[in-house]
């Protein structure tokens, strides 16, 4: 059976971002073809500046949410990165098979490195080493398929080179992943800055829906979302990326295509209308029912307790088994 493994970083409150682009495959999809595992990677919370209070809410919350989101722990593994050693013991392997070059390549820690320095704050080295953890994750597993958003199709890709070069160098260890994106939405922009991804960290948030936003606030947010000067409705995501990414957005709440929904419109107004019902309608049921695991909090608990012990046991001999490859004595 297919193997699948994914994450969410509990640095911030999770976004339409990360819905659309991630969580509606998994709960939709992917825990019901493939023997999936879920994880908050708490851990990777750790590589930027971070309140420990904060990130021990936003983990609970992450994790409430996949539950609430339809993530169901009868057919999939839910549980919590740090509680499973496993993840770190790999990760310094990864270490010693990547290179220092190719870690350095990596968009997003150009993108988030230049940011910190550009505050005057200092970069942590786990921010460097992060896609080495992120090999881990998803290498313990021997995960086939890993159901990611556009933007962590490079980390992805160099997992793949890892498991290759480690197979190679000390025989058949990990089974090579691929990432697989959705179709539609793969990468929700920002609604105030349509050429920015909508990232659940960023300061300005009138751009940004969350997935606990209130209708309203919802509402309002897509009603003032930036378009474009034009006035003939058209999806061209290059040119005219504010309104492509309603349609998008439109798109991925409906099942349908954001070149066809394009014919159907004749104004911005009414195009915002129908995409800010369309998400208040995806995201009503996702709220009632965090509301609800919020009144119950036992069973969040249990759900993660028991992921993490299936989690270990699955990661447990492969770790042992990379530990084992690269020359470690066994501890009997
Ligand atoms: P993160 O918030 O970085 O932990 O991302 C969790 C998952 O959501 C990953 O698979 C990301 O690729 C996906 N994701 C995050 N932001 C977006 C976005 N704006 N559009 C599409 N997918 C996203
Ligand atoms: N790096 C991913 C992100 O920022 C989160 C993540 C960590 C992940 N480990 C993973 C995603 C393993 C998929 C598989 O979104």
């Amino acid at each position: 059976m297919t193997r699948i493994f994914s994450g969410v970083k509990p640095t911030g409150h999770l976004t339409l971002g990360n819905y659309l682009g991630a969580v509606h495959r998994w709960v939709q999809v992917d825990q019901h073809r493939a023997d999936a595992l879920f994880c908050v990677v708490d851990l990777h919370a750790l590589t930027v500046e971070h309140d420990p209070g904060r990130v021990r809410r936003l983990s609970r919350q992450a994790a409430t949410l996949l539950l609430a989101a339809g993530l169901d722990p009868a057919v999939c593994t839910v549980f919590v990165q740090s509680h499973v050693d496993e993840h770190a013991r790999l990760s310094y392997l990864m270490e010693c098979t990547a290179t220092d070059g190719e870690m350095r390549r990596m968009i997003q820690y150009k993108e988030k490195a230049a940011r910190e320095q550009q505050r005057g704050g200092s970069v942590r080295l786990s921010l460097l080493t992060y896609p080495a953890l992120m090999a881990a994750d998803i290498l313990a597993y021997q995960a086939d398929e890993v159901p990611v958003g556009d933007d962590q199709t490079q980390h992805v890709e160099l997992t793949r080179d890892l498991a290759v070069r480690f197979n190679q160098r000390y025989g058949h260890t990990f089974t090579v992943p691929k990432a697989v994106n959705p179709s539609v939405a793969a990468r929700v922009m920002d609604l105030q800055d349509p050429t920015c991804k909508m990232g659940k960290s960023h300061a300005a948030t009138a751009g940004i829906v969350y997935l606990l936003d209130e209708p309203d606030v919802v509402r309002r947010k897509v009603m003032r979302a930036v378009t474009d000067s034009g006035i003939e409705m058209a999806y061209e995501p290059g040119t005219r990326p504010g309104v492509a990414n309603l349609l998008d957005i439109l798109a991925a709440c409906t099942g349908t295509s954001p070149r066809d929904l394009a014919e159907g419109y004749d104004s911005y107004g009414a195009l915002k209308k129908d995409t800010a019902e369309a998400v208040v309608e995806l995201l009503r049921p996702l709220r009632e029912r965090h509301a609800q695991l919020c009144a119950d909090p036992g069973e969040v608990d249990r759900v993660l307790r028991e992921g993490a012990e299936r989690a270990r046991a699955l990661a447990r001999p492969t770790v042992d088994a990379a530990y084992a490859a690269v020359g470690l004595l066994p501890a009997l």
